[in-house]
């Protein structure tokens, strides 16, 4: 039979090209507030456009646009492959692509009208999350729902990532937005001082650790041995992986409130918990990577490994960084500075984008019925600008979060400070400068791969042979 009739891929198809627009969407506004770091009268005195609100909407755009759409469409890929049924439900399915496409639109009219409950990525309000909630329901019922219908008796390892990464959201977005409406634009949480704190940094911590780690890790431990056309290096040692990642994640978020009014054993918890959290980080990245051996020159000529195997070496720097920012003294410094600007993108640009992005152009032409990509040329230059921007931009920042730190500290032999304040926003005026060519590089990656995904679909690549073929 036709693969096109035993599979939903129409969901996925839709997912996977909103993957490539809100790409592109969420990356230019990133790269709108790094130039308006550069050149403030960019925010035109027009509120709207000001730093502190399109910084939220750039946040929302990449993580739960970009990334969110990356991971619906992997997900219901990989779930109906893997247990060989269609989707549990395709109307459902078709309510969480449209569910979430309308959330999507609604925080970018939100964000940039101030309407914010001022918590790091649960900013939207509450009619807003009730819609979040209700879309993120139906998609655990499509998920779970068809890994009950399965064919084969093995629920596959990507699975059990998906599922945890779907369950846990659920969980930590209902909490973390419990909230008093005192209008319909206007909501204050239910979490008094620093519990709200503690609450919110679990919330974010976990947001990091199952929004951008687990699900990305069900779409590694699929897409590379797909790719590589290997099996996974141990299976033993993924199921290993699964459960230590995620029995330490959910400890580690005091470590965003080091030297707060969170009590001093919590934050120490966390540290602790922060620094376990490098066995398991390693050992997903060591399987993944070891997927290869014997197959290595593989990397030569084909891009969409380039970008799952690097994706893997950016995912083991931002997790061997994490776990030594969490460090009391480390932290000391490295708060409140361009470092953790650093870290976030070496995770985000480098493990998060790269890994959608391999995954994507893998999934593009079997989802259209299509040999290949219209160029593989143009996926090879992807590659080294993406690459060449992450390091522009991450090496930047790394240089002037340490240098902010190192002059916030510095104190004369009298104790009073060596610098202003104004002295240091000086000093970072180049890198910030590097910032913005990195993010300008990696931007125009994108516009790249919509080119060639246009090119792919609107028929310029010949078709496969057949569609199960394909598949
Ligand atoms: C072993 C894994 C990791 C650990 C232990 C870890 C630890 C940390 C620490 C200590 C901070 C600084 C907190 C602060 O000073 O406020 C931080 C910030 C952050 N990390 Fe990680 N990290 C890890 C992996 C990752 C990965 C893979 C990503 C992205 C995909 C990521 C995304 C972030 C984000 C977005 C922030 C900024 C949060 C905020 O203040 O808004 N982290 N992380
Ligand atoms: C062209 C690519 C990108 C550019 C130019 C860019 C630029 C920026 C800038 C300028 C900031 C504000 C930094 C500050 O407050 O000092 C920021 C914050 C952030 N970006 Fe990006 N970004 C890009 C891609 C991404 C992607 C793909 C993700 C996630 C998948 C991401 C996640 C974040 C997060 C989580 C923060 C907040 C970090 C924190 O609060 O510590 N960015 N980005």
């Amino acid at each position: 039979m036709d693969t096109a009739d035993t599979y939903n891929y129409k969901v996925v198809r839709q997912f996977a090209v909103m993957t490539i627009v809100w790409g592109i969407v969420g990356m230019a506004v990133g790269v709108y507030i790094a130039a308006e770091l550069v050149w403030p009268q960019l925010n035109f005195d027009i509120p709207w456009l000001t730093f502190s609100r399109l910084r939220p909407l750039h946040t929302n755009a990449v993580i739960f646009a970009f990334g969110g759409s990356a991971l619906f469409a992997t997900s219901y890929y990989v779930v109906q492959r893997t247990c060989q049924t269609r989707l549990f439900s395709d109307g459902l399915a078709a309510f969480t692509f449209w569910g979430w496409q309308l959330i999507i639109v609604l925080a970018a009219v939100t964000l940039p009208l101030g309407i914010t409950s001022s918590k790091e990525y649960a900013e939207l309000e509450w009619p807003i999350d009730l819609l979040i909630a209700v879309v993120w329901v139906a998609y655990a019922i499509v998920f779970f729902g068809t890994i009950v219908k399965r064919k084969v008796s093995h629920i596959y390892v990507a699975n059990w990532f998906y599922g945890a990464f779907i369950l846990t959201i659920a969980v930590l977005h209902i909490f973390n937005n419990l909230e008093v409406p005192v209008s319909l634009t206007k909501s204050y949480s239910i979490y008094p001082g620093a519990i709200d704190a503690m609450v919110q940094w679990w919330y974010g911590h976990n947001a990091v650790g199952f929004f951008l780690t687990a699900g990305f890790l069900g779409m590694m431990y699929y897409f590379i041995p797909k790719q590589a056309n290997r099996p996974v290096y141990s299976y033993r040692l993924s199921v290993v992986h699964f459960w230590a990642l995620i029995s330490t994640y959910i400890w580690a978020g005091p470590h965003h409130l080091h030297y707060t009014a969170l009590p001093d054993w919590a934050q120490s918890l966390g540290m602790v918990f922060s620094l376990i959290l490098l066995a398991p980080s390693w050992g997903g990245m060591i399987n993944g990577m070891m997927t290869l051996s014997g197959a290595w020159h593989k990397l030569r000529d084909d891009p969409i490994l380039k970008f799952l195997i690097v994706s893997l070496s950016f995912y083991g720097m931002s997790t061997f960084e994490g776990p030594m920012m969490s460090i009391k003294t480390v932290n000391s410094l490295s708060h409140f500075t361009d470092w953790t600007i650093g870290h976030v993108h070496s995770g985000a640009l480098g493990w998060v984008g790269l890994v959608s992005i391999g995954s994507i152009y893998f999934l593009i032409p079997k989802l259209f019925g299509k040999e290949r990509m219209y160029s593989v040329k143009a996926m090879e230059t992807h590659f080294w600008i993406a690459t060449v921007g992450i390091v522009l931009y991450i090496a930047s920042m790394w240089i002037s979060g340490v240098m902010q730190g190192l002059m916030w500290r510095a104190v004369n032999d009298d104790g009073t400070l060596t610098y202003s304040f104004v002295e240091s926003l000086k000093a970072m005026y180049p890198y910030y400068f590097v910032r913005f060519l990195g993010g300008t590089l990696f931007l125009t990656g994108m516009f790249i791969m919509a080119w060639n995904a246009w090119k792919t679909i609107s028929g310029a690549t010949p078709a496969a042979a057949t569609a199960t073929q394909s598949a």
